[in-house]
């Protein structure tokens, strides 16, 4: 599944009025579309998405969009696929939310992975959204970092499944997060239960003075 960062971005305002994406209606309507990209068949595998006009920098692309189902719904759909070919179209928009592309998606959901990425994803509410990080020329093909989540205690052979072959200079040869997520909870935990240790300490010296 596609894990991401949650963090605020500002949208893109240098494109032209007729080069915005096209929302349905209001401010908070989904972005379905955008005149700034087109799927089309990928090198790197099957349909990819590529820049048609130049993309600026921080610009709002599209948002990832499909059926939005609970954790457990998209584990029983996963299992039912089966794990012969690594293909997905999931997508974790909150611990409570993954998105199904699968299902009423939009081209958002033919950006390939890329380990030297021109784009990422920009979680907000538990909405997903595709932005440039940097200058995208037409012609070129869009890619954010999928960053997988997996498990140290993973089978091998089932995470050899994602092998990444985006072609780029520094490519890690996979699209699963470098770090397993087991390994990333621990941490996190730690560094909590350090922090509170440290309000404590400094609570005592306080008290003391
Ligand atoms: C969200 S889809 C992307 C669209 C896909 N190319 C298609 O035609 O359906 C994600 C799947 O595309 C494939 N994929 C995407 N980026 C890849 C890459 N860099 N290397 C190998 N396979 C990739 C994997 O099978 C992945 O699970
Ligand atoms: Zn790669």
């Amino acid at each position: 599944m596609a894990k991401s960062k949650s963090r605020e971005r500002s949208r893109g305002t240098s494109t032209s009025k007729s080069k915005r994406p096209q929302r349905k209606a209001g401010k908070n309507a989904p972005i379905v579309s955008s005149p700034l990209i087109e799927a089309r068949d990928s090198k790197i595998h099957g349909k990819g998405v590529y820049a048609v006009a130049p993309i600026k920098k921080g610009t709002r692309i599209i948002e990832y969009l499909g059926e939005r189902i609970s954790h457990a719904e998209a584990d029983r759909r996963y299992e039912e696929k089966g794990m012969d070919d690594g293909h997905t179209f999931l997508f974790i928009a909150s611990n409570r939310t993954v998105i199904d592309a699968g299902v009423n998606g939009n081209d958002a959901r033919f950006i390939n992975h890329s380990c030297d990425p021109n784009c990422e994803t920009v979680i907000e509410g538990s909405r997903v959204f595709i932005d440039a990080i940097r200058d995208i020329k037409p012609g070129e093909e869009l890619g954010y970092d999928y960053q997988l989540t997996w498990e140290s205690t993973d089978d091998p052979a089932d995470l050899a499944l994602y092998a990444c072959r985006c072609g780029a200079k520094n490519c890690r040869g996979t699209m699963l997060d470098p770090e397993p997520i087991d390994k990333k909870k621990k941490k996190k935990a730690t560094k909590k239960k350090q922090r509170k240790q440290a309000q404590r300490k400094t609570k005592r010296a306080k008290r003391k003075s």
